[in-house]
């Protein structure tokens, strides 16, 4: 009887995992428990180990088109095909969430899309890195927003927003009081009511566009990045609130910079006629 009644526990369990691991679906989501890797560049959960500390994170290591990247200008093509950015937000409610490393800014229903050469790509989180992950001319900037956005095929595109210490961001300043209670708490999430992604100002047709990766574990491929040329400003204490707010004994949730690999940057400028 008792064998009979583990014999049977263990069939349950292997269904389980069964389940589990089939069911666990195949997109370009970034991981949301960020504890099984750091930014420390000589430890062994550092950004040069990523790749090997799990077989789904290879592409850490062994990708080719992996971000962040040095935009540097003199290798830029300009152009003004890309069009515009087409961004079509709304606001929704939305959740705070302490993901380990950074501070996730994550939409619970539709916060509206962008569209990037006939795709339509649904916002999903933004969350910031500070330092810049992205470089201009070698040059890293205080603080990078990204606002990551997933198509129904499960591809990602991401918006990069680069902030240098100067004034304070409005759309920070309206998050200020849940930044600060999430800091005073062990919560890992909690409801910021409704935030409006339009809010995040832009202020700058021109943007840089690549191909590229999520710049955390699992270091998914093919992302279309864009990044806005304009950078914008962010006071000293919104970046020192968005670092403490998190808990890691880190300074940095940078990636450093990936091998271009023969990629194209191109700038989109608008043409003089288009100007308006
Ligand atoms: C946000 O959530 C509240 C409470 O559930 C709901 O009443 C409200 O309609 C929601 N707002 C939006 C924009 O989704
Ligand atoms: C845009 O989409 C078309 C058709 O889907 C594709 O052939 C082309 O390569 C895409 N261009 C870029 C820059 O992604």
């Amino acid at each position: 009887m008792e064998k009979k009644i583990s014999t049977y526990l263990f069939s349950c369990i292997i269904f389980f995992v069964a389940l589990v691991l089939l069911s666990s679906p195949v997109t370009s989501q970034e991981v949301e428990d960020e504890s099984e890797f750091d930014y420390n560049k000589y430890g062994e959960r550092g950004p040069d180990r990523w790749g090997e500390l799990k077989p789904e994170w290879s592409a850490c290591s062994n990708g080719k088109m992996q971000s962040p990247i040095d935009l540097l200008n003199e290798r830029v093509e300009v152009v003004s095909y890309l069009g515009r950015l087409k961004r079509s937000y709304k606001p929704s409610n939305a959740t705070l969430k302490n993901r380990g490393h950074d501070m996730m800014l994550s939409f619970k229903s539709e916060a509206g899309s962008i569209e990037i050469n006939g795709t339509e790509y649904e916002l999903k989180q933004m969350h910031w890195h500070s330092p810049s992950e992205h470089t201009l001319d070698g040059f890293r900037f205080d603080l990078e927003l990204h606002m990551v956005h997933e198509s129904q095929d499960g591809r990602a595109a991401v918006v990069g927003i680069m902030y240098k210490i100067g004034r304070p961001d409005s759309f920070l300043l309206s998050l200020r009081d849940q930044l600060e209670k999430i800091t005073g708490t062990s919560e890992k999430e909690t409801p910021v009511g409704v935030i409006d992604p339009r809010e995040v100002k832009i202020g700058s047709r021109k943007y840089y566009r690549y191909l590229g990766s999520l710049t955390t574990p699992p270091c998914t491929e093919n992302v279309v990045w864009t990044i806005v040329r304009k950078v914008r400003t962010v006071t000293k204490e919104q970046v020192r609130l968005l670092r403490v707010a998190v808990h890691d004994d880190s300074n940095t949730n940078a990636r450093p910079r990936q091998p271009i690999n023969m990629r194209t940057v191109q700038l989109y400028r608008p043409n003089e006629k288009e100007n308006y």
